[in-house]
C-alpha cells in the first residue's frame, strides 16, 4: 500500500501535559496599531484591542501573537526597538497593557509577544552609548563593529531592495557596524555575555507581566564567524539554549517560537533536542502550498513535508499562510520563485525583496473556494495554525503603500468611517484603509460578516471549532496516501485511536480519486464540517469525488458516531383521489398504487416475507371500504415475486394532513391530492382513526360483503359494551415480526395478521374457547376478531384482546435474573454463593408460572363435549416424536447452559 508515514508526534510522557498547550493552540497574529483605535488619534492601541477581545474569543482563537509594541522610531514597524521595557506611547501606557493582559486571561486567551534579540534601533541607548564609547570597551562591544565593510563577505543581504551592504558607516563611532536588516537596525553582539544577560532580563520582565511566550525574531543571525554564511552557527544555537534554560527555570510552561527562515533541515535545528525553541515556523512549506495550488499538483507539498525531519516530542511546527511580511520566497529554488512570481505577482509592484507583498484573499483572486481550501490545509497540517489578522474576513491589501505596509492596513470592523477602526479624520490614520470596491471596508467588514452564516468569517469560525474538537490536528502523526490523481492531496492524521482523513482537490475542476483505505476497513467516515456519514470503508479503494478546490475532513469512526447515515427521505408518489378512497382503486391511481406504491412499501416492512425485495408485482385483489366517509378501507394485495406469491391485508386510510418531509409519518405510503387539498395515504394498522372504526365494527359484529367475499367483524361476550372506544393513545408494539400490534390506551390490543393464511387461526379458536366457553381468568380475554371469508375458507385478519396491565414477560424477567445471578456468583465467596437471595425470589415466580400453566392445561382439557378440545390420550409415539423434535430444535443457549452449569 502506498502510505508513507512521517513525523510520529505522539505526546511526550516526560513532559507535563498542560505544558504542551501550544500544540492545541490556534494563534491569531495582530499588530496593536492596526486593530482598534480607542482614543481616535488614528493609531490602534491596547485599550482598543482590549475592547475587541470578545471578538477574538468568539472567533475561537486561543492565543494572540502581538507584533512589537515597544517604543520605536517606527522605521521597521516596531522591529526597530528603542526601549525593551516600555509600551510605545502611541499604543497606550503600561497600565493599558496590564489591563489587556488581565482581560485576555479572563477569556483564557494566551499572549505571545516579540523578543527581538538580533538587533535594536540605532536610537536605542545601548547603541548611542556604544558608538560614543572607545573601541574595545565593553559598552562599545554591545554591537558588531569593523574598520572596513569587507568583513564577513559571503553573507547574503536580506532586505535586498533597500540595503546594498550588511555594513554601515557610523560617523560618530568612526567605524562600520553590522546589520542584517535595515541600516538603522544594528545587530547586537552575542559574543558579549552582557548582551545575553541584558536580553534575559528583558525576557523576565515580560514574564513577570504574565505573557505566555515569545516569538524570537530573526534568530539565525545572532552570531558571526568569518568564512561562514553567518546563519545558523553553533554559537547562535548556544545562545538560544541559554534563553530556553532561563525560560524553563524562571517560568515553566511558556513558549519560544522561532522565526528562522531557513530550509527544513536548518529550521529543525532550532528545536534542538527539545531544548531550544518549542515552535518554529514551517517557512519552506508555506510557499509550496501556493505552488501546489497554482500547479494543481500536490507534489510541492508532499515533497517538502517528506523532506521535513522529525522533531522532538515536545516541539511543534507553526503553520501559516500569510503574515505581516512579504510572502517570502527565500526558501524556494530560483525556478520555483520565477514560477510563483509569475503566478501570483504579475504586477512588479506586488514584489518585494524575494517575495510578494499581498494578502491571502488577493493572492487567491478572492475566490472563496480557494481561500477555504487554503485555510483547510492550514488547519489540518501537522502543526499549530496562525491566522493573520483580517484574513478571517478576506481583507485585501494596498501594494502602493511601500515596504510591507500594504498588508498592515486598519482592521475592517464596519462599513462606517475608517471601517470602524477609528473615528478620527481619515487623513489622520496611521495608514489609509482599504477602500476599493472589492476589498474595501464597505464590502469586507466584521459587522456585515457576523450577520451572515454564509460569510467567510462564519465559515472560519466553524472551521476553527471543528479543528478544536479534536487533538488529532495538533498532535497527530501525518501519513500521505498517494491517490493516482495528483490534483488530489490525501493525508491521514492519527493520534491514539483517532484517525482523520483529509482529502483536498487542488485544482479548479471537479476531480475524482481512488483512495486505498484498507487499513481502516470497517470504519465509517464522518465528514466533520457537515457531520455527515459516508459509506463504511470496504475492501475496494474508496472513490471520492470533489468539487473544484473542494476538501473533506473525515473522522474515521470505529462505530457510527452520533448522527447515523441520514435515512433517505422517501420520495412519495402523489395519488390523485378525486372521489376519496374509492378513486384510489380506479384508473391511473390504481396502477400507480399497484406498480409503484405498494411494492416499495411492502419491501420495507418487517412483516413482509420478502423484505428488501421491491422487485415484486402487486395486484389489489379485493377491497373493503371500512368507512367511506372517513376514507378508510382494507385492501387485499397479491404480491408475486420469482420465489413466491402471497396475499397480504393492507388497511389503508387517507389522512388530510400535509406530508411533512422533515418528519415523515412512518405509516405513510404515498401522498394524495384532491383538487388543491393535500393528504397522505397511511397504513391503517398504526392509525388511530382506522383502529377506532375497526373496534366499532367489531363491537357491532358487522359484516362487509363485496361480491362473494366478506369481512366479518365479530365480538365475543367479553367485549365491553359500554366502554367508549378512545383511541388517542395508540402505540405500535415492535416485538412480533409477522404481524402488527397496536395498544389502544389500556383497553385493547389489536393485532393485524398481515399475511393471509388459510385454515382456522389458533388465536381465535383457542381464545374463544378460553374466554367464552370455559371463562378461564388468567389469559387476556379475546374480545373479538376479524376474518376474511371467501366461500368456505376463513382467514384471520385481526384479533382484539383486552389489554392486561403487566410488568413485562417471563423471558425478560428470567434473563435479568440470570444476569444478576451470574454477577452475584462471580462476586461472592463459595459458601456465601450457596444461599442466593436472587434464586429464592425467582423460584417463587416460577412456582406461580407453573401453577398457572397447569390451570390452563386443566381448563383446556375440561370439555370433552367439544370435539376440537376433547382430551386425547398421549401415546408413546407422541412422546418419541416430541423428544426427537426437541433434541433437534435449537435451544436458547443462554438459559440452558447456565441452568446446566448450576446443576
Ligand atoms: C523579522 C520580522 C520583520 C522585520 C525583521 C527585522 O523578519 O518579521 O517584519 O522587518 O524581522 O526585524
Ligand atoms: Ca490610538
Amino acid at each position: 500500500m502506498n502510505i508513507v508515514t512521517r513525523q510520529p508526534l505522539e505526546s511526550a510522557a516526560a513532559v507535563e501535559e498542560d505544558e504542551l498547550w501550544f500544540k492545541d493552540a490556534i494563534i491569531y497574529q495582530l499588530h496593536v496599531k492596526t486593530f482598534a483605535d480607542s482614543n481616535n488619534d488614528g493609531i490602534g492601541d491596547f485599550a482598543g484591542l482590549t475592547e475587541k477581545l470578545d471578538y477574538l474569543s468568539d472567533l475561537g482563537v486561543t492565543t494572540l501573537w502581538l507584533l512589537p509594541f515597544y517604543p520605536s522610531p517606527g522605521r521597521d514597524d516596531g522591529y526597530d526597538i528603542s526601549d525593551y521595557r516600555l509600551v510605545n506611547p502611541d499604543f497606550g501606557a503600561m497600565k493599558d497593557f496590564r489591563r489587556f493582559m488581565q482581560e485576555a486571561k479572563r477569556r483564557k486567551l494566551r499572549v505571545v509577544i516579540e523578543l527581538v534579540i538580533n538587533h535594536t534601533s540605532d536610537r536605542h541607548p545601548w547603541f548611542e552609548r556604544a558608538r560614543r564609547s572607545k573601541p574595545g570597551s565593553d559598552a562599545r562591544s554591545w554591537y558588531v563593529w569593523s574598520d572596513n565593510d569587507q568583513k564577513y563577505a559571503g553573507t547574503r543581504i536580506i532586505f535586498s531592495d533597500t540595503e546594498k551592504s550588511n555594513w554601515t558607516w557610523d560617523p560618530v563611532a568612526e567605524a562600520y557596524y553590522w546589520h542584517r536588516f535595515f541600516a538603522h537596525q544594528p545587530d547586537l553582539n552575542y559574543d558579549n555575555p552582557r548582551v545575553t544577560a541584558a536580553l534575559l532580563s528583558v525576557m523576565r520582565f515580560w514574564l513577570d507581566l504574565g505573557v505566555d511566550g515569545f516569538r524570537l525574531d530573526a534568530i539565525p543571525y545572532l552570531c558571526e564567524r568569518e568564512g561562514t554564511s553567518n546563519e545558523n552557527l553553533p554559537e547562535t544555537h548556544a545562545v538560544i539554549k541559554k534563553i530556553r534554560a532561563e525560560l524553563d527555570a524562571y517560568s515553566p510552561g511558556k513558549v519560544l517560537l522561532a522565526e528562522a527562515n531557513q530550509w527544513p533541515e536548518d529550521v529543525a535545528v532550532y528545536f534542538g533536542r527539545g531544548d531550544e525553541c518549542h515552535m518554529a515556523y514551517h517557512f519552506p512549506l508555506m510557499p509550496r502550498i501556493y505552488m501546489a495550488i497554482a500547479q494543481e499538483d500536490r507534489f510541492p507539498i508532499t515533497d517538502i513535508l517528506r523532506q521535513t525531519p522529525d522533531i522532538p516530542d515536545n516541539c511543534q511546527w507553526a503553520m501559516f499562510l500569510r503574515n505581516h511580511d512579504e510572502l517570502t520566497l527565500e526558501m524556494v529554488t530560483d525556478a520555483e520563485r520565477d514560477y510563483l512570481w509569475s503566478a501570483y505577482a504579475t504586477d512588479p509592484r506586488a514584489r518585494l525583496n524575494l517575495g510578494i507583498r499581498r494578502r491571502l484573499a488577493p493572492l487567491m483572486d478572492n475566490d472563496r473556494r480557494k481561500i477555504e481550501l487554503m485555510n483547510s490545509l492550514l488547519m489540518s497540517f501537522p502543526g499549530t495554525p496562525i491566522i493573520y489578522y483580517g484574513d478571517e474576513i478576506g481583507m485585501g491589501d494596498n501594494i502602493y503603500l511601500g515596504d510591507r505596509n500594504g498588508v498592515r492596513t486598519p482592521m475592517q470592523w464596519t462599513p462606517d468611517r475608517n471601517g470602524g477602526f477609528s473615528r478620527c479624520d481619515p487623513a489622520r490614520l496611521y495608514a489609509p484603509t482599504i477602500m476599493d470596491p472589492v476589498y474595501g471596508y464597505e464590502a469586507v467588514n466584521v459587522e456585515a460578516q457576523s450577520r451572515s452564516l454564509a460569510s467567510l468569517l462564519s465559515w472560519t469560525k466553524r472551521l476553527i471549532s471543528v479543528r478544536k474538537s479534536s487533538r488529532v490536528f495538533g498532535r497527530g502523526s501525518l501519513s500521505f496516501i498517494r491517490a493516482t490523481n495528483r490534483a488530489v492531496l490525501v493525508y491521514v492524521r492519527q493520534y491514539g485511536d483517532e484517525v482523520m482523513l483529509c482529502v483536498a482537490n487542488l485544482s479548479r475542476s471537479a476531480q475524482a480519486a481512488e483512495i486505498d483505505l484498507s487499513p481502516w476497513r470497517g470504519r465509517v467516515p464522518l465528514e466533520l464540517l457537515g457531520r455527515t456519514n459516508f459509506p463504511p470503508i470496504g475492501e475496494q479503494p474508496a472513490v471520492i469525488t470533489l468539487a473544484p478546490y473542494g476538501f473533506y475532513w473525515f473522522q474515521l469512526c470505529e462505530t457510527v458516531a452520533s448522527p447515523p447515515i441520514q435515512a433517505s427521505l422517501p420520495e412519495y408518489e402523489t395519488l390523485v383521489v378525486g372521489h376519496g378512497w374509492r378513486s384510489l382503486l380506479q384508473g391511473r391511481s390504481r396502477s400507480v398504487l399497484e406498480r409503484d406504491v405498494v411494492p416499495v412499501y411492502l419491501s420495507g416492512r418487517r412483516w413482509f416475507a420478502e423484505r428488501g425485495n421491491s422487485a415484486i408485482t402487486c395486484r389489489v385483489a379485493d377491497d373493503f371500504a371500512v368507512d367511506t366517509a372517513a376514507d378508510s378501507g382494507i385492501v387485499l394485495v397479491e404480491a408475486r415475486s420469482k420465489r413466491e406469491s402471497a396475499q397480504y391485508l393492507l388497511p389503508l386510510s387517507i389522512k388530510w394532513t400535509r406530508l411533512d418531509s422533515a418528519k415523515p409519518d412512518p405509516n405513510a405510503l404515498a401522498g394524495v391530492r384532491r383538487g388543491a387539498r393535500q393528504g397522505i395515504l397511511v397504513d391503517g394498522a398504526g392509525d388511530p382513526p382506522f383502529i377506532a372504526f375497526l373496534l366499532q365494527r367489531v363491537r357491532a359484529s358487522e359484516t362487509i360483503a363485496v361480491d362473494r367475499h366478506r369481512l366479518e367483524f365479530r365480538a365475543t361476550e367479553a367485549f365491553p359494551a359500554e366502554t367508549p372506544i378512545a383511541v388517542e393513545h395508540v402505540r405500535a408494539v415492535e416485538t412480533e415480526q409477522s404481524n402488527t400490534t397496536a395498544l389502544v390506551g389500556s383497553a385493547f390490543v389489536v393485532k393485524f395478521f398481515r399475511r393471509l393464511e388459510s385454515g382456522s387461526n389458533p388465536e381465535i379458536e383457542v381464545g374463544r374457547f378460553l374466554t367464552t366457553i370455559v371463562q378461564f381468568p388468567n389469559t387476556p380475554p379475546l374480545l373479538g376478531a376479524v376474518e376474511f371469508v371467501d366461500g368456505d375458507t376463513r382467514r384471520a385478519v385481526a384479533v382484539v384482546h383486552r389489554f392486561v396491565e403487566n410488568q413485562g414477560d417471563a423471558w425478560t424477567v428470567t434473563s435479568a435474573y440470570l444476569d444478576r445471578f451470574v454477577e452475584e456468583q462471580r462476586l461472592l465467596t463459595a459458601e456465601a454463593a450457596e444461599h442466593s437471595d436472587e434464586e429464592a425470589a425467582y423460584a417463587r415466580l416460577m412456582d406461580q408460572v407453573g401453577r398457572r400453566v397447569a390451570e390452563l392445561q386443566l381448563a383446556l382439557a375440561s370439555r370433552d363435549d367439544i370435539a376440537a378440545f376433547a382430551p386425547e390420550a398421549i401415546t408413546s409415539d407422541d412422546i418419541r416424536g416430541w423428544r426427537e423434535a426437541s433434541s433437534s430444535a435449537p435451544t436458547r443457549p443462554s438459559m440452558s447452559s447456565c441452568a446446566a452449569g448450576r446443576a
